[in-house]
């Protein structure tokens, strides 16, 4: 009976994601769908649509070492079970993303060269610091910074590409729809399932504290980048292409400039962080800016 199962059982699991929303999807969208021709025909819009989706395969393949890693940390069965779904996720994750560069001409055996020119220094070291604490298999740490940081970035940035795309590129706005619903979940059992243990280990919380706000810095930094060198904007004003009108946070991102988009973004951000941190008795650290 749908009521009485736990929200983050298996049975939950498939009833909300592959009998659901996933239902007649393939890579995440409709098997019929493509990326626009305005897109694939431009080199300039090509190869910074390329970039991005290769930080979203960074942190997908970081996302899915972190909910794999921790399973055998979780200390009760329920989380462990829990966390396979969510390795699941990751794993689809990183395969829609990865296809994604297929579809946008990235030949199979360029994957990993293509991965590793563009992958962003910042965004690396983001990852590591999370993935040590799994290494080191401190759940409470792991999953603050999975559950919580990462994946409240994660959640941010696919709800501005969602707004960017879907006027656009129906083809991955459904994809990120999909994954948006699976981040949702994912923040939802690190906010409902770590509070309790974090009162129970008060000796964690400047540590975790600390790595949030390492984390922050190194998420800041990533923005940072990715907006300040960004060539889209120019390509598609030379190409005369209108930009996508849509709301995101109260403001039309057909208008912005890149780096209104960085500051809106990276304040929309921190608030979720902070939000959620308090939730589960964690004080947000102010990272700084870089
Ligand atoms: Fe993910
Ligand atoms: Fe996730």
């Amino acid at each position: 009976m749908a009521d009485t199962i736990d929200a983050y059982s298996i049975q939950s699991w498939l009833e909300s994601c592959p009998q659901s929303y996933l239902m007649n999807t393939e890579h995440g969208h409709g098997a019929d769908e493509r990326e626009p021709d305005f897109l694939l025909e431009n080199e300039v819009l090509r190869e910074e649509t390329i970039k991005a989706t290769v930080q979203l395969v960074v942190g997908e393949r970081c996302a899915l070492s972190a909910s794999s890693g921790l399973i055998n940390s979780a200390p009760e069965e329920s989380s462990r079970r829990f966390l396979a779904t969510q390795t699941l996720d990751e794993a689809r994750h990183v395969e829609i993303f990865t296809q994604r560069l297929y579809d946008l001409g990235v030949a199979k055996k360029d994957l990993e060269s293509t991965i590793q020119r563009y992958a962003n220094p910042n965004l690396v070291k983001f990852a590591e610091i999370l993935l040590e604490k799994v290494d080191r298999k401190d759940f409470v740490a792991g999953v603050v910074g999975q559950n919580i940081v990462l994946e409240g970035m994660a959640f941010s940035v696919f709800e501005l590409m969602h707004a960017m795309n879907e006027p656009v590129n129906p083809k991955f706005a459904h994809t990120l729809t999909g994954t948006i619903a699976d981040e949702r979940r994912h923040v939802g059992f690190g906010e409902n399932r770590i509070g309790a243990l974090i009162r129970q280990h008060p000796e964690k919380t400047a540590e975790i504290e600390r790595m949030q706000k390492e984390m922050s810095y190194y998420m800041l930094a990533t923005f940072a980048d990715a907006f300040r060198n960004n060539r889209t904007i120019d390509a598609l004003e030379e190409a005369g292409i209108e930009r996508a009108h849509a709301d995101y946070q109260g403001v039309d991102i057909g208008v912005m400039q890149p780096e209104e988009m960085e500051d809106v973004l990276a304040d929309t951000v921190l608030k979720e962080f902070k939000i959620r941190l308090e939730r589960i008795g964690i004080e947000y650290q102010t990272p700084t800016r870089p």
